[in-house]
């Protein structure tokens, strides 16, 4: 389940999985069972509301502990710390072009946008993301850059008008989407780091 609700793209479980948001593997150790149901019956503004039933939670729950086991000193903390209140002074791109519509938690940027009406976009280029582009494949640079000229043409059924950027809004746009740590790569670099 962890997999399919696609959990990683924001959290680390078992060692794997972006750091946008706290590892679970962590969380064990600070939360009670009692305060990580509630996490998941009322999600925070910045995680999905997956609609969870009691019993996905308690499958979900039992998933973190098995995950966490042996690990609880995860020391891989979020690349970023979010507050709920922007104290950013100039508006970003994603905000100002995507944020009425989606909100997402980015590694450069902490949380951005607002908007509850299309998918939270956490993690989009990276892994983690289910697989939701064009016949079951990943999203890419370019798929972004063709779903924004006429996501239509990708999804006949699709809600979301085209987007008109130029190539620099596009770049900057995908530098906010980037992951570039996940719990893999920190693990990785830590082991090096140990046997030297
Ligand atoms: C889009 C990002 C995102 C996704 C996807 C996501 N979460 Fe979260 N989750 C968060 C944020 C943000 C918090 C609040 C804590 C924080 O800021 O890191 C949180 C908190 C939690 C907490 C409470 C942990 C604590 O210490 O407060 C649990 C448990 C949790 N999530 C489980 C899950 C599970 C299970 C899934 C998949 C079904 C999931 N999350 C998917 C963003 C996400
Ligand atoms: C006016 C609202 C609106 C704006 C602005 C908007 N979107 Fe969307 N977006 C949506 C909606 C609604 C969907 C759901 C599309 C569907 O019906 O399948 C969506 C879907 C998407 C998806 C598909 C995600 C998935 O997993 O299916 C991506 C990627 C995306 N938007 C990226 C962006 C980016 C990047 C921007 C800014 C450049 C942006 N959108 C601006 C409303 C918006």
């Amino acid at each position: 389940m962890l997999e399919q609700f696609a959990c990683r793209r924001c959290h680390v479980s078992a060692k794997r999985g972006n750091r946008l948001a706290v590892s679970l593997d962590a969380a064990v150790s600070w939360k009670s069972a009692a305060e990580l149901l509630q996490a998941l019956r009322q999600p925070v503004a910045n995680m999905p509301d997956f609609k969870l039933g009691e019993e996905q939670i308690t499958t979900l729950l039992n998933a973190i502990y098995y995950g966490s086991q042996g690990r609880t000193t995860d020391v891989s903390v979020p690349v970023k710390i979010h507050f709920a209140t922007s104290t950013k002074k100039n508006i970003d791109i994603f905000s100002s072009k995507c944020g009425h519509c989606h909100r997402m938690l980015s590694e450069r940027l902490g949380s951005v946008g607002t908007g509850d009406i299309g998918p939270n976009l956490s993690g989009l280029l990276s892994v983690y993301y289910p697989k939701t582009f064009k016949n079951n494949t990943a999203w890419t640079v370019q798929n972004l850059a063709d779903w924004l000229k006429n996501p239509r043409a990708i999804r006949p059924w699709a809600s979301m008008q085209p987007v008109l950027l130029t190539a620099t809004e596009l770049n900057k746009i995908e530098a906010v989407l980037f992951v570039t740590v996940t719990a893999e790569s920190f693990y990785h670099f830590n082991q090096l780091f140990d046997q030297h």
